[in-house]
């Protein structure tokens, strides 16, 4: 973690001071277990840049789910009027420039980018839980029974004697040959695996996912919640943390093609439901050192986030948890060429006093 020092040596003009940090992180050549690979071309290491992104809370996402299609091109379509600066990769002369399909499972219908820093995953039903849970822990389902695996991966671990020496142990039902470089390939790159995960437990799963409540906001009441509303408002943060949305139909829609038909109706929906994420679901570019990959990242819902401390024991905010505070993550705002700019050059000229009550609104919300 390096220091920054931002262009008012991170100071108010009143002498109140804060710290920044960000994290530069490298990892060494050897430490890759599998030759560096991009879209199935090597990469030399010297081309290697490692950012981190770490996750958000995923209650609410279910919510978010419910946003119909409709009301989401409307706020690009109002930011756009606005001439506000649009990743082009995503949205282009008035119309989503991509979509997310999943033409493995489902038939290639289009679904409106929502979920990740990135944009990259559409409803749900096959967003970032329900490709995590199987992605990341590589646990297999009934419509999944294959791991999340490269064939060079596959290669490489076959050849390992560490893994040839235990891969039996852990996998008896495996020795097909008898040849254990070829048992191992053949099992890490199978599509006829056993599932992991019972039904059940999938639909379990999205059940809790979709349903995970967004707790409620505190002291909305009280003056300074009042008062860093108002702020927050005027110095036009609410134009990317959109406070409100209302919900649509929330049809249940399922790229993967699972929860369709007599399942699709398991899963818990929020049609018509005024709900506040203060989010405007779209990417924006805040310019900040080293900063996410591709510099684009969505307007983080600011709901519930003000509890991390009590559940979690840090506050920890921004993509790569480099801010540690809420007033760290608002001056990381303030670059000169960052889209938030002129909403940093507002709450620069705040007093002490309402500072905190914009700190005290987003800790409530
Ligand atoms: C141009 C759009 C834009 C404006 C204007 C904007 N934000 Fe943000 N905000 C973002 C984006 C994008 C992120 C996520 C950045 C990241 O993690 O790299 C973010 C993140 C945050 C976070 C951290 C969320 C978390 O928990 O990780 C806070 C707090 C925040 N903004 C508060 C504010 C406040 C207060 C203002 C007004 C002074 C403001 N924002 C203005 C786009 C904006």
């Amino acid at each position: 973690w390096l220091p920054y020092t931002d262009e008012w040596g991170n100071k108010f003009d009143d002498g109140e001071t804060y710290d920044l940090i960000y994290p530069e992180v490298t990892i060494p050549e050897d430490a890759f277990y599998v030759p560096l690979q991009a879209k199935g071309k090597d990469i030399p290491y010297s081309d290697l840049r490692v950012r981190l992104e770490s996750t958000i809370g995923i209650y609410g996402t279910g919510l978010l789910d419910a946003i119909s299609d409709e009301d989401l091109r409307a706020q690009y379509q109002t930011e756009e009027k606005h001439g506000a600066n649009l990743n082009p990769t995503v949205w282009k002369d008035g119309d989503f420039a991509r979509y997310y399909t999943n033409t493995k499972q489902g038939d290639g219908t289009k679904y409106l980018p929502r979920y990740t820093y990135g944009l990259t995953r559409g409803s749900i039903q096959d967003g970032p839980g329900a490709n995590a849970i199987w992605n990341i822990t590589n646990v297999t389902r009934s419509d999944r029974r294959y791991h999340y695996m490269t064939p060079a991966y596959a290669q490489v671990a076959s050849e390992d004697p560490e893994v040839q020496a235990k891969f039996y142990t852990y996998y008896p039902e495996w020795r097909k040959s008898g040849d254990v470089k070829k048992d191992i390939y053949d099992y890490l790159t199978s599509s006829e695996l056993p599932a992991d995960m019972t039904d059940e437990e999938y639909i379990d799963f999205m059940v809790w996912h979709r349903g995970l409540a967004v707790p409620s906001a505190r002291d909305a009441d009280s003056k300074e919640f009042q008062q860093g509303k108002k702020l927050f408002e005027e110095m036009g943060c609410a134009t990317c943390h959109r406070p409100t949305w209302t919900t649509g139909d929330d049809q249940i829609r399922d790229p993967n093609n699972f929860f369709v038909g007599a399942r699709a109706s398991l899963l818990p929906r929020y049609p018509h439901q005024k709900i506040w994420p203060y989010t405007d679901m779209i990417q924006h570019q805040l310019q900040m050192k080293n900063n996410i990959r591709t510099g684009w990242c969505r307007t983080t819902p600011l709901w519930g986030r003000g509890l991390s401390m009590k559940a979690t024991g840090a506050s920890d905010r921004l993509h790569d948890c480099r801010a540690r505070t809420v007033i760290e993550a608002i001056m990381w705002h303030g670059a000169k060429n960052s889209d938030a700019r002129q909403s940093i050059e507002k709450f620069r000229k705040l007093s002490k006093e309402e500072r905190k009550a914009v700190v005290t609104f987003i800790e409530s919300i």
